[in-house]
This record gives structure tokens, sequence and C-alpha cells, in this order.
């Protein structure tokens, strides 16, 4: 599968474009992409992808462990397949989800977790990141929050919607940015899918700066330099991680935590810690 992405001579994950603009991720074999150490990502990497909010797939971005596909839906039905979890956001409408653990309505502004496949179709839209080989617990929510729960940085504030279920798994939050917004200019690990869910604002890297709507989609690049800000209107994001540094642990958890032997948490008493075989 191949995707249009605008006019930038990379893709998410860095990899070459081709001259009439397709990604050359996810086709058969990894003949055609570059890998770069990350001195040199930081250096070349666009720091913001723009994606149009069109029924259909948008890109796949098989690298690095973090095997993602980014759709979106538009007024017509789109498949999830069973390999994956699908986490979605409904911009507008209301849809209509069928996964195996039932049918149900949501509105816009609520989001999903679905793992190992199912349909979502209605008048509506809105978008879907698709982590493979990945099964999280099936999860409706929303419609979002104002703001976020957590502070953040530089005023913004931020919610995980979404919580990984071990560390390391994906996660989707909301971010939320008051106005009069400057944030500091940063990267992250790993790339970053987003849809503006409200509001306006701007997104500047080093390349360009690209004015944020309702209703954008758009992926920042492991490790590409960028910083939102906001005018008059506040401004929030629903954003994808494929990964995390934060979670439970089986080593570390509110169950064996909070299980005491004698006055000492289970978590130390390494002699009765179940041992997965
Ligand atoms: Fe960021």
């Amino acid at each position: 599968m191949t995707a249009v992405i605008s006019t930038n001579t990379l893709d998410l994950l860095g990899n070459p474009l081709d001259p009439d603009g397709q990604a050359q991720v996810g086709r058969a074999g990894h003949s055609n992409r570059v890998y770069v150490n990350s001195a040199t990502r930081r250096a070349k990497n666009p720091g913001f992808i723009p994606y149009r909010l069109t029924h259909g797939p948008l890109a796949d971005l098989d690298h690095e462990g973090f095997a993602t596909r980014l759709a979106a839906w538009s007024h017509d039905t789109l498949s999830l397949a069973r390999d994956a979890t699908h986490f979605g956001y409904i911009h507008g409408g209301r849809a209509e989800i069928e996964c195996e653990s039932g049918s149900f309505h949501l509105s816009r502004g609520m989001y999903f977790c679905i793992p190992r496949g199912g349909r979502v179709r209605g008048e509506s839209q809105g978008i879907v990141v698709s982590r493979s080989g990945y099964f999280g617990f099936f999860q409706i929510g929303g419609p979002t929050e104002e703001r976020g729960r957590l502070d953040y940085i530089d005023g913004c504030t931020d919610s995980l919607l979404v919580p990984p279920i071990l560390l390391g798994d994906p996660c989707l939050n909301l971010l939320h940015f008051p106005p009069h917004i400057h944030q500091t200019q940063h990267t992250h690990p790993s790339m970053r899918i987003g849809i503006v869910a409200s509001g306006r604002g701007e997104c500047l890297t080093p390349e360009a700066t690209i004015p944020l709507v309702a209703g954008g989609v758009f992926g920042i690049p492991a490790h590409g330099l960028h910083g939102f800000s906001t005018g008059e209107e506040p401004m929030r994001v629903i954003a994808y991680h494929p990964d995390s540094d934060f979670g439970a642990t089986h080593e570390r958890h509110p169950m064996i935590n909070r299980t005491m032997v004698n006055g000492v948490s289970a978590s130390y008493l390494d002699e009765i810690r179940t041992r997965r075989p």
C-alpha cells in the first residue's frame, strides 16, 4: 500500500517520497527505505506532515516495531483488520462501530480502542490509527473534556484517554492548548499522529509554519523538531503515541503493590510472585 502525502520530501518515518509525492513505505521489502542515525534524522526530518481527512488509507507506517496504519472514514464504511488494535476518534457526526464487543453509537468527540477488527460507519468522519500485532482492551469514551487532567509544558495540559496496559504499549491522548501558547521547540523519540479536535493554532518547524484548524490530521516523525502555538482561540489535539515509557509492569502494578504479606508488599516477594510459563 502506498499513500499520497502532500508535497513533502520525506514521510513520517523519514523515508524519502517518490517524485510524484507518494510515500515509499509499506511496499514489499525494505529496499526503498533509507535508514539514518538520530542526528541525521533531526537535521533532515520534517517536523510536521499534514494529511487530508479523506476516506480510506492515508499512510502505512511499518517501521521499528511500530507497525502502524493511518486511515480515515468519511460518510462511508471503513473496515478494521483483525490483526491490529484500532485507536479511533470521531471528529464529526454520529458513528456506528461494530466489533466483537457489540455495536455502539458514538457521537462527535468520542474515541474508541477496538482490538481484533470490526468496522466503523455512519454519517460521520474520523481517523483510525491501527497498530498491527498489538491487542489492547476494547474501550470507548468521551466526549473528551475541554482541558487535560495532567500538566504538560508551557501552559498546556493533557489526559491519557487510552492508557498503556503495560509499560511500553501505545496510548491515545488529549492535548489542550490555551490561547496565546508558544510551545518550546521539542522532539519526541517516536512518531506522533494527531488530529485537531477543536480550535485553531499553528505548528512551527524549522521548515515551515503550518496553520491548523479543526479536522486537520498530521504526523510528526520521530525526532522531528516542532512546537505548537495558539492565538486568540484555544486548540485541542487528539494524539496517538506508538509507545510509552509509563505504565504497569508485572513487578509493579496496583494489585501486587498493595498486597501485603506480614506488612511487606508482594511486589518485593519474588518467591510468591506469579511466573509466566
Ligand atoms: Fe510535540
